[in-house]
């Protein structure tokens, strides 16, 4: 798989960019903010975590897969901080201290797993980026909700999330990574996962004045679990992950971005006069 890295420049602008972005529906704009809040110090934390095992390395594939790992997370940790700072800019103003907590929390994150089961919480995180951007590049209805605005953003994102899903997991494998550490790691990592994204998104919910809204909760609640059901949707891809043999490319998704790929950076690609560099 090729991973290049892509150097985009979203220009985000707070005045053309709609508050309540996602569906017009502010419990589902907030849910996503509150994602897009934890992914430049969660992804810094993908970073270290493969970094660390750079001595497991070995093959030339394999190190110029991670090379395009490190450098695709960089840049979406780049352009959602960007983001991040236009939520500052609608009303947001917990948005910084929401990232300088999470900061704290991996710090001790690091201090209380090993750097292979750090490394496991890596591979259990890319699997849910890989299936909520597998999900966004094939599913129109949930693009569709997207404003356009923004809507390059994720969808670059989602590409990218693609490309490298198996780059973690790979390296762990080679870092000799066995199925009971992934397997019991993937269940402690969910937990974890929603417990701070819900923190998170009733925090910004509360910033909204909508935290105390039952109709609001149902409604939100209803769309991500019920119909279309965004999250139930995934489920079956979440479970797969816990079968011995799993392997994130048993999901193909070569010809989807192949013609991902052309829709956004093709020569009449939507994010062609966006893109600064590929390396
Ligand atoms: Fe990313
Ligand atoms: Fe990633």
């Amino acid at each position: 798989m090729n991973i290049p890295r892509r150097d985009v420049d979203f220009a985000l602008d707070p005045t053309t960019v709609r508050r309540d972005w996602c569906h017009d529906d502010p419990f589902q704009t907030t849910f996503l903010n509150a994602l897009s809040l934890l992914f430049p110090e969660g992804e810094r934390f993908f970073v270290e975590s493969v970094k660390q095992h750079k001595a497991f390395v070995t093959t030339p594939k394999l190190e110029a897969e991670v090379k395009g790992f490190i450098g695709q997370e960089a840049m979406h940790g780049k352009e959602h901080r960007a983001f991040n700072e236009l939520l500052v800019a609608h009303g947001y103003a917990v948005a910084p201290k929401v990232e300088l907590r999470l900061r704290g929390f991996l710090k001790l994150v690091r201090k209380v797993l090993s750097p292979k089961s750090q490394l496991a919480a890596t591979c259990a995180l890319e699997h849910f980026t890989a299936m909520l951007a597998e999900s966004l590049l094939r599913d129109p209805r949930m693009r569709e909700e997207i404003d356009p605005s923004v809507r390059g953003l994720w969808l670059w994102h989602a590409l990218e999330e693609s490309e490298h899903k198996a780059v973690a997991f790979d390296v762990y494998r080679a870092a000799g990574g066995g199925y009971l550490r992934r397997a019991s790691i993937m269940l402690l990592t969910t937990a974890v996962f929603f417990a701070v994204q819900a923190l998170v998104h009733a925090r910004l919910m509360a910033t909204r004045g909508i935290l105390f809204r039952p109709w609001t909760w149902l409604r939100g609640i209803g769309r991500l679990w019920i119909w279309p059901g965004h999250l139930t949707r995934l489920v079956p891809a979440y479970l797969a992950y816990f079968k011995p043999g799993f392997h994130p490319d048993e999901r193909d998704t070569t010809e989807l971005l192949a013609r991902w790929e052309t829709n956004l950076f093709g020569a009449e690609g939507d994010l062609r006069a966006q893109l600064k560099l590929v390396a």
